[in-house]
């Protein structure tokens, strides 16, 4: 590890838990990559830490912060403003230091959008679905709905499926249906943003998943351990594009890294630092 400096600036991430994140490396590799003095630590927050510790971390001078779960949504209220994707997805990841406070940010959507740019996924007139109705569930819909031709929405509970297309057609005129996972669209994209297939639900299917496997072409899971879900492991079965979480959780990274630090990697540095961490993964 490197010798840290009194002028370097201090960045880091605060979620409950905190000890699976992969996002100290992304930041600090990215810093190195860039020479940029900045140091990016853990802060393991729980809910009823999290204004005393947004307090602190504004007294002491902390940058730029990420949130995670479970804090995306609750820190909105502790920002000075947040921007327009924060608002429409009702959840911010990233918080950039001004003297008033912390300002809000939403990286996610944007990075799953440039995910799916990189690896020439094209929603254009695309139907698309979307598996699950949490907080990623929102982040992927806004990711895509500027381009696709109708969203398709499939979640255990159907109520909250009914909540997020309530939500997204108060400002977008796409169609957009909560799916019977009976009787499956046939779409083009499925998007599958659930915990189904990582830790207690390690090896199990989502939700309709089978069915939108059939037709789709290409299909993309936000999670990223284990690798390859069952979920991506039908798809490239069925001879589908993949793509999982690493790319959107990278990406994202990569916004919330130029909003803190105040610069715009260009994409050969940004593709081949990601060659990089996934060489050291
Ligand atoms: P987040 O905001 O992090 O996305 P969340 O709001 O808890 O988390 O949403 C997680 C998603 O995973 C939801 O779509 C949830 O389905 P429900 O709305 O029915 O709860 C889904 N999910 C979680 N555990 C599940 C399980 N065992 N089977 C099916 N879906 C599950």
């Amino acid at each position: 590890m490197r010798n840290i400096q009194g002028s370097d600036r201090v960045c880091g991430v605060m979620g409950d838990p905190i000890q699976h994140t992969l996002s100290p490396f992304i930041h600090n590799t990215l810093a190195e990559a860039m020479n940029i003095p900045m140091v990016y630590v853990p802060f393991q927050v729980g809910e009823a830490q999290l204004e005393v510790a947004l307090k602190g971390a504004h007294a002491l001078g902390i940058r730029g912060l990420n949130v995670t779960m479970p804090h995306k949504k609750e820190v909105i209220r502790y920002t000075v403003g947040i921007d327009k994707k924060a608002e429409l997805a009702q959840a911010v990841n990233t918080l950039v230091y001004t003297p008033e406070g912390y300002r809000g940010y939403n990286t996610d959507i944007g990075g799953l959008s440039r995910a799916m740019a990189t690896n020439g996924i094209d929603c254009t007139g695309k139907k698309v679905a979307v598996i699950g109705s949490g907080g990623a569930a929102y982040a992927a819909c806004l990711a895509v709905i500027d381009q696709a031709q109708a969203i398709y929405i499939y979640n255990r509970t159907r109520e909250k499926a009914h909540r997020l297309k309530a939500h997204l057609e108060q400002v977008y005129k796409v169609p957009i249906t909560v799916g019977s996972p009976d009787a499956c669209e046939p779409v083009d994209i499925v998007i599958q943003t659930t915990r189904v297939g990582m830790g207690a639900l390690e090896g199990q299917m989502p939700i309709a998943a089978e069915a939108l496997l059939a037709h789709a072409k290409v299909a993309i899971d936000i999670l990223y351990k284990p690798w390859e879900t069952p979920f991506l492991k039908a798809a490239k079965a069925n001879g589908l594009q993949t793509m999982n979480g690493f790319q959107m959780l990278y990406y994202q990274a990569v916004e919330a890294f130029e909003l803190t630090q105040g610069c715009v990697l260009d994409k050969a540095t940004e593709e081949a630092i990601k060659e990089k961490l996934l060489r050291e993964l």
